[in-house]
This record gives C-alpha cells, sequence and structure tokens, in this order.
C-alpha cells in the first residue's frame, strides 16, 4: 500500500465515523441551510450571464457532498423543476444524513452515489452543468487529479463552484495539527480528539491559535466532527492566491469570481492611505488580491467559480431584474430605511461585506419592490411615481436605480437576473 492510498483511507474511514458538518436530519422540519456558493441567482449571475432560470433543465452534481448542505439547498430551489442533482461521496454515513434528510424534505430530484471522486471518470456519468466542490479538494492526495476529473465532467457552459482552503488564514490551524501530529500522532482518534481539546484548554494566550479565536469555530459547531476536520485530518492542504491561481491554470481553468466575501480580496478594504493604495493599484489583479490576502490574514477559506472558458459578468441595463442575496432580510430592512431620516445611511451587512445604504426616496422604493421580478425600468417607473420624485426626471431615476443597483452587486447584496 502507498502512503497516498494509506492517507486516503485514513481520510475515508475518518469521514465514515466522524460524518461532516455534523446534522441530525430531523432539523430539516425547523431549518433551510443555505450555502454561500449554491443560490442559484448567484451561479446564473456569475457562470450564465444571469440567463439561466431553473426552469430550465440542468444537471448538477454534488461532489464530496458530506452530509448535504449545499445538495439539499440546491434540491430545495430546484423542487418541481426538470433539473437532476446527483450527490457523490465516499463515506457512506455522510451520505445516509444527506439522503435522510432529502426524504424529511420530500426531495425526490436527487441520486446518490458512493464513490470517490478519483473514481468518478469510471461511473459513465452524463456531463453537468454544475459542479459544487466544497471543502474536499485540498483533502485528495493529489487535488489537481481531482479537479481535472470534474472539469472533465462539464459541458462547455458549465462551471464548478468550488471551496478549497487559504494558506495564510488557517496559519494557526496548522500549527495545532503540527502539535497533535507530535503529541498524538499513532494514538487512536479517540485518544486523539480526546487529547486535543485538552491541549486546546492548555494552550497559552501567546499560542497563534488562542490569538485568533473569531477565525475557526469549527471545532466548537460540529463537536468531534468538526474538530477532526478541522486538526486532525490526515489529507489537508492549503492555497495562497499564486498557489491558488497556479493550480486552475494546470487545470485549464479560468477563475471567474470569488463568491462569498469577494470585497475581502480587494486591498482598498484595507488601505486607505492614497500613496499605499496607487503603489498597489499599479499591480496586476491576481497581485493585488495575493496582497489583500497578507494584509487581512483572515481569509481562511477561498470559495469561488471556475470554468474552462473566461465568463463575462452579469450585465445590468434597463431589462436587467434585481434579486436580493438570500442573507438580506428584506421585510426588515425596508421597515428600517423606511423609519430612517433621509438624507441618513444605515449599514446593511452579511457575512463578509457591508455597506452604507444612503437613505432616500430611490433607496426607500427600491427595496421595497426588490423580489417581485421587476426589472431596472419598471423600478424606475414605479419610483418615479412616488412623493419625493415626481419632479425628478425619468433619465435621473433610471441613473439612481442603476447606480444603487452596481454599489448593491459589488457587495453581493444583489444578482442580476437577464433575459434569455
Ligand atoms: C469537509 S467535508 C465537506 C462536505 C460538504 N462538501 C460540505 O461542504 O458540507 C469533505 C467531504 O468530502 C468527502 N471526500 C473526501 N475525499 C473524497 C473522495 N476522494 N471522494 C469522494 N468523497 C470524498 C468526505 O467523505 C467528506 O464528506
Amino acid at each position: 500500500m502507498t502512503d497516498q492510498t494509506a492517507e486516503s483511507d485514513q481520510l475515508q474511514a475518518m469521514y465514515e465515523a466522524l460524518p461532516y458538518p455534523a446534522r441530525d436530519p430531523e432539523d430539516e422540519r425547523k431549518r433551510l441551510v443555505r450555502t454561500g456558493l449554491d443560490f442559484l441567482p448567484k451561479i446564473s449571475h456569475y457562470c450564465h450571464g444571469g440567463r439561466w432560470q431553473p426552469d430550465q433543465p440542468w444537471r448538477a452534481l454534488v461532489a464530496g457532498g458530506g452530509t448535504g448542505d449545499s445538495l439539499i439547498f440546491l434540491a430545495e430551489q430546484l423542487r418541481g423543476s426538470p433539473a437532476e442533482l446527483v450527490y457523490l461521496d465516499f463515506s457512506k454515513t455522510s451520505l445516509d444524513i444527506a439522503r435522510r434528510r432529502a426524504e424529511i424534505r420530500g426531495l425526490e430530484n436527487i441520486s446518490f452515489l458512493q464513490a470517490s471522486i478519483l473514481e468518478i471518470d469510471k461511473l459513465d456519468l452524463a456531463p453537468f452543468d454544475y459542479i459544487n466542490c466544497s471543502g474536499v479538494l485540498h483533502h485528495l492526495p493529489d487535488p489537481l487529479a481531482g479537479l481535472v476529473k470534474l472539469k472533465q465532467l462539464l459541458t462547455p457552459t458549465g462551471a464548478l463552484g468550488l471551496m478549497v482552503y487559504a494558506r495564510y488564514g488557517r496559519t494557526a490551524v496548522y500549527q495545532v495539527q503540527d502539535l497533535m501530529r507530535l503529541l498524538a500522532g499513532t494514538a487512536d482518534q479517540a485518544t486523539k480528539i480526546a487529547l486535543t481539546r485538552k491541549m486546546l484548554d492548555a494552550l497559552p494566550d501567546s499560542n497563534w491559535f488562542k490569538r485568533s479565536p473569531d477565525l475557526h469555530t469549527d471545532h466548537l459547531q460540529h463537536g468531534d466532527a468538526g474538530l477532526a476536520d478541522l486538526f486532525l485530518n490526515p489529507i489537508d492542504r492549503a492555497y495562497s492566491i499564486p498557489e491558488l491561481y497556479a493550480w486552475l491554470a494546470e487545470a485549464e481553468l479560468h477563475l471567474i469570481e470569488f463568491a462569498d466575501h469577494k470585497l475581502a480580496y480587494d486591498p482598498a478594504l484595507y488601505v486607505t492611505d492614497p500613496t499605499l493604495l496607487r503603489a498597489i493599484q499599479q499591480k496586476q489583479k491576481v497581485e493585488q488580491q495575493a496582497i489583500a490576502e497578507l494584509i487581512s490574514g483572515a481569509i481562511i477559506k477561498h470559495t469561488f467559480y471556475a470554468a474552462a472558458q473566461p465568463r463575462p459578468p452579469a450585465r445590468l441595463d434597463n431589462q436587467t431584474v434585481p434579486v436580493a442575496a438570500f442573507e438580506l432580510n428584506l421585510p426588515r430592512l425596508v421597515q428600517t430605511i423606511s423609519q430612517a431620516a433621509r438624507g441618513a445611511s444605515v449599514p446593511i451587512e452579511k457575512p463578509g461585506a457591508r455597506i452604507n445604504l444612503p437613505v432616500n426616496p430611490i433607496s426607500v422604493g427600491f427595496f421595497k419592490y426588490l423580489d417581485q421580478g421587476k426589472t431596472v425600468a419598471d423600478l424606475a417607473a414605479i419610483l418615479q411615481q412616488s412623493p419625493g420624485l415626481r419632479a425628478a426626471s425619468a433619465a435621473w431615476v433610471k441613473d439612481q436605480v442603476l447606480a444603487l443597483c452596481e454599489l448593491l452587486a459589488r457587495a453581493e447584496f444583489i444578482y442580476y437576473r437577464n433575459g434569455r
């Protein structure tokens, strides 16, 4: 047995014993877990120019689907559509949890496969329009081989939704992993888990992991499964921005856009000094992203869409329908801005993004009518009839709506839906 096969067997055994993330299928009766990569309007915005809609045939694969978060969110959104979903994982216990979650919800649009990504080319699967592979490839003995196999399963217009670990944000995690290898490398899993918990409690304030308590919470949120996934993973690698682009280039893939905390890759989020900012902005975009990653120190994963060909971003024009990000609580936001003084600003936020929204008749009306299927032109026409805007020209109102869309889309508070 090669070292790689032994590690891969250990990895499979770990996810059999500790399915990740820890989920109780019964919770499906109470709540829906929504995963950032898999919001359909967002996939359409970044990967299909905003033109794909769920009433069209579509095939999606969730590779290394774990206990089913992405799968269930996709399947819920695709309920009643002609789309087909395939779930694949080599952990039977994870698959059973994912399947039970789907059963409880009465979701019937999924096929379940217990298999390895490394064998996926032998399964004779039809090509996919979307492949989600989140938190998986960095655990393969050969992540590039896995990435290439997934890419080969895409339709010509298909895209990948990927998450891999980020190097610098996980610095402290790798120190604890090294520590636990030295301390308990040959112990059984239960002993390793017990010793890791004791060690975490014993860490002094000087320790790097102790210095960044806000960055890593898996061990707190997901019990033993979270702890093992974070600190005891037999195969675990991370990518800096240059490493990420080099890896994708080897697979002949293009990074379409970062999804989730996309603003964190812009140095302007951290740097305001004009001289410094000018020096940074003279660099290529990828270098700027690498600089942002180093400045931030808090990017712990890279979540992004990729495809064989670059994809133009969804366009914004009169016929674009803005769609709210699922993280926005629209009723609450409408109430807050309706009650705020005109001319003030209110913060709107979601994980990784925050903007100060100017309160004026445009923003108040925009959010009131958002997510009712209205185009930019429809919204501008409605807003122009509102008391504060009757004196304004139609062109001015429309420009204001377009500018607001741009502001909101940049921080991923809305996505664009365009005609087919
Ligand atoms: C950290 S979990 C992520 C689960 C899920 N993607 C999510 O984001 O919630 C990694 C999953 O990948 C699966 N996995 C790892 N290597 C695999 C392989 N070679 N083939 C199939 N599944 C694999 C594991 O069994 C585990 O369920």
